[in-house]
């Protein structure tokens, strides 16, 4: 296996000769940082060394990396557009994009460097220096992606475009696209380097048509992390994830061991939000802004009490609030959703939000939760949806198959 390193190795002596000078200016060489003088060479290294640096997760088995893996801290999230309908190519792309995939998945490049240094070299080479950082690429199609390519009737019967939701305000050039890619890493070049490879090497056969990078905060890894309104955002995927069969994965057909990805570009009006006093704030939720729990409770993961009183008879989880509304449905869904913040808007308020991405077996789910929130849900005065597509995430791949083989063969 080809080593990102071996480039700078190969062409030359100029860029070989470049590198210390380089990394004496970068404020994370361990020879330039005062607050770890004591620690002898070797600690030095490791003090220094990012912990998820060489943390991989395995691109082949039964579903695909990105849906159950544990969230990562940052992702890049792709739409594109066919533009080519010819079955064969795509299939081949595809095929490619699983060669890449497992390499880019296991921190490599996904090609050798060509030894010619007059040509563009073969990968752009942003991550060269960089370990996998937990990469995960998750790949799926729209029912536009089957019509262009003539496959409609591998269309399960549930696979059709999202239907309008009260109160959208989807803007068309961030909504539809034929093809998505979500890579999510622990860092945010890693992440943004793998789509762009992906995309570099299918130009010819795609267009991008939107794309949203996004960050979750958390220091430990088993917590919850908090969205841009200060609330854990994701309590209640623990119930999904105890029944996968029931709410994540497709059982049968072209998508089997697949699930339906549905992405919302939602954006947060943080100024109106931070106006709001905490006892607003909470009942928006149903839930304690601290801890995560339903209100009324301590304990974060304490099921959703949806039929507690206070004292004066009142419901403590609204009938009006986010959470409880879901809850109320009776459906689950898996949500891996990230913040964004990216500038100030024409109104000189944050662009920020949330890139939310949810996983189900059936788009039924988020529909009858989407429509469950309508004008009721108190969170509706504080957001807008701005951006929208469903997609039909493949299966896993064993090794010696392909992305999409259930839906090309
Ligand atoms: C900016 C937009 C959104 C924000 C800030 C947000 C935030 C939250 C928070 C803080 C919770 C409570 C803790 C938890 O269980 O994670 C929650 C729960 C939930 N949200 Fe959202 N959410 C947003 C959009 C959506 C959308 C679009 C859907 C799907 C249609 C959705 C579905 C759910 C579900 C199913 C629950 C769990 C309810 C339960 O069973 O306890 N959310 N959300």
């Amino acid at each position: 296996m080809h080593n990102r390193r071996q480039f700078l190795k190969n062409v030359g002596l100029m860029s070989v000769a470049s590198v210390p000078l380089l990394s004496a200016c970068t404020p994370n060489n361990p020879s330039q940082t005062s607050n770890n003088a004591t620690l002898d060479k070797d600690n030095k290294s490791k003090a220094n060394k990012n912990p998820f640096a060489d943390l991989k997760y395995d691109f082949y088995g039964t579903h695909q990396s990105g849906i159950t893996t544990p969230a990562q801290r940052h992702t890049y999230f792709l739409v594109a557009e066919l533009h080519s309908t010819d079955v064969n190519e795509i299939q081949q792309m595809f095929k490619d994009w699983t060669a890449y995939s497992a390499k880019l998945m296991a921190g490599k490049n996904i090609k050798p460097y060509d030894q010619n240094p007059h040509l563009p070299p073969s990968d752009t080479g942003e991550a060269d220096s960089l370990g996998a950082y937990g990469l995960t690429l998750t790949f799926g199609i729209s029912p536009s992606f089957l019509k262009k390519l003539n496959l409609e009737h591998k269309a399960p019967p549930e696979f059709s475009n999202l239907p309008n939701f009260p109160r959208d305000q989807l803007k068309p050039h961030l909504t539809g696209g034929d093809i998505c890619i979500s890579a999510c890493s622990e860092d945010p070049q890693v992440a943004f380097h793998a789509v762009r490879q992906l995309v570099r090497q299918a130009r010819s056969l795609i267009t991008m048509k939107w794309s949203q990078s996004g960050y979750n905060a958390f220091d430990d890894g088993a917590d919850t992390p908090r969205n841009l309104f200060a609330f854990k955002d994701g309590t209640a995927n623990k119930e999904t994830l105890e029944n996968t069969d029931k709410w994540l994965w497709i059982g049968e057909g072209a998508f089997k061991n697949g699930s339906y990805l549905v992405v919302r570009l939602i954006q947060m009006h943080l100024e109106t939000w931070d106006r709001t006093s905490l006892v607003g704030q909470e009942d928006t939720f149903g839930r304690h802004r601290e801890s995560g729990a339903s209100i009324g409770k301590t304990d974060e993961f304490a099921p959703l009490d949806i039929h507690a009183k206070d004292d004066k008879g009142k419901l403590m989880v609204g009938e009006a609030s986010h959470a409880g509304i879901a809850k109320r449905t009776g459906l689950q869904i898996l949500r891996r959703s990230y913040s964004y913040s990216s500038g100030i808007d024409d109104k000189g308020q944050f662009n920020a939000g949330l890139l939310f991405v949810s996983f189900q077996k059936n788009p039924m789910q988020f529909s009858v939760i989407q429509n469950a929130f309508g004008n009721n849900d108190k969170m509706t005065e504080y957001t807008t949806h701005i951006g929208s597509g469903l997609f039909a995430c493949f299966g896993g791949v064993e090794k010696g198959g392909y992305l999409g083989q259930g839906l090309f063969e």
